[in-house]
């Protein structure tokens, strides 16, 4: 099974991708996590994405879907994915649809933007192994320190009040539209996205099984 995990920075999606990954041994394909390693390891495309994602704009929609293109290939994403956070404008939705891949679900995880922006401001991320903590719902055993790997954990720099806004005006203008879209298709399911994590993960189970 293929699934789009669709909603605003923050709502949750990277680590819901993460639990349902676990659970049903899905590939989980963030194209944000793959773009934050080519930053760390100073690659080309790298070098090209830091100053987009830093100014909390998009990176270009067919770098974007090289990247999927390429990473749907993997043995690992054989038995199903989750992409998360992609597609997210309609343009970058149409290229997967040309690509032929097949999507079986469209998670839309809908949450108040107040939720949005304390989620982000209260996220730390290990600058080694990139795991998600929350200072408040999710917080790591040791202050400061990853649970997986023992790597320092950071303030992401997309993170800061005044980027956080500008991600939200660009999901609002470029990434909403994707709602209609995949409604249309009737493989969109919403869930509500303030509830908590172990919730949210028994939703999602119970509308894959469905
Ligand atoms: P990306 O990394 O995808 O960022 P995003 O979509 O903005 O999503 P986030 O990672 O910020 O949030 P999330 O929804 O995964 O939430 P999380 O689970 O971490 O992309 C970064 C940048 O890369 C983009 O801005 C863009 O520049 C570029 N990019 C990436 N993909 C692109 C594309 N397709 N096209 C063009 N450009 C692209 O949770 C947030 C916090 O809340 C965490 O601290 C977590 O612990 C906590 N939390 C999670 N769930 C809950 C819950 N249920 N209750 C309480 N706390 C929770």
């Amino acid at each position: 099974m293929n699934l789009i995990f669709l909603g605003a920075p923050g709502a949750g999606k990277g680590t819901a991708a993460e639990g349902i990954a676990t659970k049903y041994s899905f590939a989980s394909i963030s194209t944000g996590a793959i773009l934050r390693e080519a930053i760390k390891n100073e690659t080309e495309l790298g070098l090209k994405a830091k100053s987009i994602i830093e100014a909390g704009e998009l990176v270009p929609d067919d770098v974007i879907i090289n990247i999927v293109k390429e990473r749907i290939k993997a043995e690992d994403c054989k038995g199903g994915f989750i992409l998360d956070g992609v597609p997210r404008t309609l343009e970058q939705a149409a290229m997967l649809d040309e690509l032929g891949v097949i999507i079986d679900r469209v998670i839309q995880f809908d949450i108040e933007p107040q939720i949005v922006v304390d989620r982000l401001t209260g996220r730390r991320v290990c600058v080694d192994c990139g795991d998600t903590f929350h200072i408040e719902s999710k917080p790591p055993e040791k202050d400061g320190i990853c649970d997986r790997c023992s790597g320092h954990l950071i303030i992401r720099k997309d993170d800061e009040p005044s980027t956080i806004k500008e991600r939200l005006r660009v999901y609002d203008e470029l990434t909403k539209p994707l709602t209609e879209y995949y409604t249309k298709t009737g493989k969109l399911i919403h869930i509500d996205a303030s509830k908590s994590i172990d919730e949210i993960l028994s939703i999602i189970t119970k509308a894959l099984e469905l």
